[in-house]
């Protein structure tokens, strides 16, 4: 039987490699894994203790609304209940907002080598891809303006960029929504908000007041360590939201999750270590990165990217050997880079002594 063209056209996502699968390929133990830009130190221990407690209640269906998570999160951002949707991760969100608006006779703008889950929903629902490209590895939002047709529904923005790690700045948010009619709905993916410390940065919340077109969209996997749990959340104006909602799932997320990323949100030490942990693994990375030579773009996240110039696959897969899993990137269309997370100090220092080896440094 065939499937949809559009779906026999879509190309899987490639994850990172689990450790325990490289452990078996090599037969190694002790290897790490910093690809897929989790945090390192695990997830609050208030989120663990309200996770112990729901797991005994999982003979009932969660809560279908997420009522008390909507409540916290939207006392914490400032906003209404009714401006909240809750995904099954910010990827749910993101694809449940793209069923909602976009058909076959539409279009979607995203960044070159953007997150990956951009064109994937775009693919999905047949729509057209139009591209912006990235030679500097940036958003260029003045392009992506040009871009925009009467066709033109959906335009994704990540800020930070996931692969890159880069953000577009206030001002050129501003020109760019200058020019972004009402009807265009700006999904902006903040899945790495909070570990950006940069005065310039767009807080897009910030803008909903006066737009009833952006949904900002954030998650609770990266500085919240409940990636497992899946948990992310789109805020948008009242009436796009309403409409999301329809298409979501009844019970999308579940009761454990719903109870963890609830007390995730009160452990602000937990963010604050995480926030210092990364910031001290990245200066460690760039001072060695600087000292070795190796290219890199700067970045605003909890990963970096970098530029070996050449095919990363015989580097990529010599790290391995070392027990060192990082990403390669072909499937984002970047043919010379390795994207590292920030791992603890142990990792980091691993990482750095493996790659030192692998390049003869
Ligand atoms: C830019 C960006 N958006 C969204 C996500 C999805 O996060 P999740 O579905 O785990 O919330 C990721 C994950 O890597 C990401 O990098």
């Amino acid at each position: 039987m065939k499937p949809l063209k559009q779906v026999s056209d879509l190309i899987p996502y490639v994850p990172g490699k689990p450790v325990e699968e490289l452990e078996r390929e090599l037969g190694i133990t002790g290897s790490i894994k910093i690809a897929s830009n989790e945090n390192p130190l695990g997830p609050s221990g208030l989120a663990v203790e309200a996770a112990l407690k729901a797991i005994n209640e999982i003979n009932r269906y969660p809560n279908g609304d997420c009522f008390y998570l909507k409540r916290k999160l939207a006392d914490k951002l400032g906003v209404n209940e009714s401006n909240l949707i809750i995904g099954n991760g910010s990827n749910e969100v993101i694809e449940i907002i793209a069923r909602t608006y976009l058909s076959d006779n539409d279009e979607a703008i995203y960044g070159e080598h953007a997150f990956i889950v951009y064109p994937i929903v775009t693919q999905a629902v047949g729509a057209k891809h139009v591209v912006s490209p990235m030679p500097d590895l940036v958003h260029n939002l003045d392009d992506f303006a040009s871009r925009i047709t009467e066709k033109t529904k959906i335009i994704f923005l990540a800020n930070p960029n996931n692969p890159t790690g880069t953000i577009f700045k206030r001002n050129e948010f501003d020109n760019f929504l200058r020019r972004v009619p009402d009807e265009i709905i700006v999904i902006v993916d903040e899945a790495y908000f909070e570990y950006v410390d940069d005065l310039e940065y767009t807080d897009s919340l910030q803008y909903q007041q006066n737009r009833n077109n952006i949904v900002t969209v954030r998650t609770f996997s990266k500085i919240y360590g409940l990636a497992g749990l899946r948990v992310g959340y789109g805020v948008g104006s009242e009436d796009l939201i309403s409409y999301v909602n329809r298409v979501r799932e009844p019970f999308n997320v579940n009761s454990i999750a719903q109870a963890a990323a609830e007390a995730a949100l009160d452990d602000t030490e937990h963010i604050e270590n995480t926030k210092s942990v990364n910031r001290a693994g990245l200066d460690y990375l760039i001072e060695h990165f600087n000292k070795m030579g190796v290219k890199y773009t700067p970045s605003f996240t909890n990963f970096i990217l970098i530029n070996l110039e050449n095919d990363p696959m015989p580097l990529y897969n010599k790290l391995l050997k070392e027990g060192v899993i990082v990403r390669p990137l072909g499937g984002y269309g970047l043919k010379s880079h390795l994207r590292v997370s920030i791992g603890l100090e142990s990792e980091n220092k691993r990482f750095i002594s493996a790659l030192k080896k692998v390049l003869n440094k």
